[in-house]
């Protein structure tokens, strides 16, 4: 079977690192688009999809499309129009979701609403039974998308969105989600040539996303389930040889490649190491507990990537703490190379370094900048003069 419509959603700004990955890993008729990227491939790919994506959130398997969807019974009958016996028994549980944008059901719910009712009436009269809803742990999800007069009708193939990789038992204030750890070292380009910095590195996540990425460990290694498992169509043998397949890809990092982390908060270091044990990756990554700014590069060109504090939580001013930041860096870490993911973009003005590239992202509804800072030895690049 080949020519499956599938989407992967993702978070906005990491569209097109999500595509190389899509392309990388052999899928179709990749297209970006506004959260989301589109491609096709068979069953056995959007299993390697899921098991494999470092940057996508959820992968939507398509099942049908309809045009001129605008009054509440021709939705209705377009869902009611779907066979949806083929895809679950009335034994399982389900929930509908509503995504994208139409003029005329503004209301999500009543959408889902009158999808649900034409499901339900539909196992009523074919089997004298209907399935449940359940909202936090269905067997089958579906996704409803609107655009305007036009409606997608998806299952969603992952479940639990795909940035719960399994690794994660442990949470500091504020953690970073998986997919945007990982998408900021897609984005930053660290290739492994020098050894990487969490200076303020939390529960550990962007250091776990790193060594997966660039060892290519499959981000999904440590999950346990997939929505697409409760599927009819579900090939175990399939799906088993393509996990295999992806493990076997897995390589080492450049000897003499470090990944390093630091954190103020002993509580958080030790949550880092029980992640980084999670992972399995206690053997590549080490955490320890410092205040980044007593500290000094231990090499002589390091790559810094950290998401620090910027909310009202912080104990210091913003203004001061961000001047540490910058004045940290460049006394102590010449020859280095930083990036910084802030969602507060008045926080980069105290930094008091000309950023030499800075990257638009949204962390869910927030708007945040990854920034980078070169800091050449005895170069005026990244001072402000
Ligand atoms: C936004 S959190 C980082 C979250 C992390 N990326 C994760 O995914 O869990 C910021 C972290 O900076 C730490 N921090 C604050 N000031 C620090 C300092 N001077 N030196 C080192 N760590 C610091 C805090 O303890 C906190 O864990």
């Amino acid at each position: 079977m080949s020519g499956l419509k599938l989407t992967a959603t993702t978070f906005f700004g990491l569209e097109h690192v999500l595509a190389k990955e899509l392309q990388q890993l052999g899928a179709q008729n990749v297209q970006t688009g506004n959260r989301a990227v589109y491609f096709e491939g068979d069953l056995g790919f959007m299993y390697k999809a899921n098991y494999n994506l470092h940057t996508a959130l959820r992968i939507l398997r398509q099942l049908k499309s309809f045009h001129k969807i605008y009054k509440a019974t021709q939705l209705y009958n377009a869902i009611v129009s779907i066979d949806w016996s083929e895809w679950f028994s009335p034994q399982q549980t389900f929930r509908i979701d509503v995504t994208g944008q139409s003029k005329f059901f503004k209301h999500t719910k009543f959408a889902a609403l009158k999808a649900k009712d034409a499901i339900v009436d539909q196992f009523r009269s074919s089997h004298h039974q209907r399935p449940d809803i359940d909202l936090k742990q269905p067997d089958i999800r579906i996704v409803l998308h609107f655009k305007d007069q036009h409606l997608d009708v998806l299952l969603d193939s992952s479940g639990e969105p795909l940035h719960k990789r399994g690794y994660r038992t442990q949470t500091n204030t504020a953690p970073l989600n998986e997919v945007l750890a990982a998408g900021i070292v897609a984005l930053s380009g660290w290739d492994a040539r020098k050894s990487l910095l969490d200076p303020m590195c939390g529960s550990g996540t962007i250091l776990i996303e790193a060594a997966m990425w660039q060892m290519r460990i499959p981000a999904a290694i440590n999950r346990q389930k997939f929505a697409f498992q409760n599927w009819p169509d579900y090939d175990e043998t399939l799906f088993n040889l393509i996990k295999n397949k992806s493990i076997d890809k897995i390589r080492e990092l450049p000897t003499g490649i470090k990944l390093i982390g630091y954190d103020k908060a002993f509580s958080a270091i030790e949550k880092a190491r029980q992640n980084i044990k999670n992972a399995n990756l206690d053997a590549f990554i080490s955490v320890k507990q410092a205040d980044f700014f007593k500290t000094e590069s231990v090499d002589s060109g390091l790559f810094l990537l950290f998401n620090p504090p910027y909310d009202e939580r912080l104990s210091v001013d913003i203004k001061t703490f961000y001047k540490n930041i910058g004045d940290t860096l460049k006394q102590s870490y010449t020859g280095s190379e930083a990036w910084l993911l802030t969602g507060n973009l008045q926080t980069l003005k105290y930094v008091g370094l000309r950023p030499s590239k800075k990257i638009k992202l949204f962390n869910g509804k927030l708007e945040s900048r990854l920034v980078q800072y070169l800091l050449y030895a005895g170069s005026r690049r990244g001072r402000l003069d």
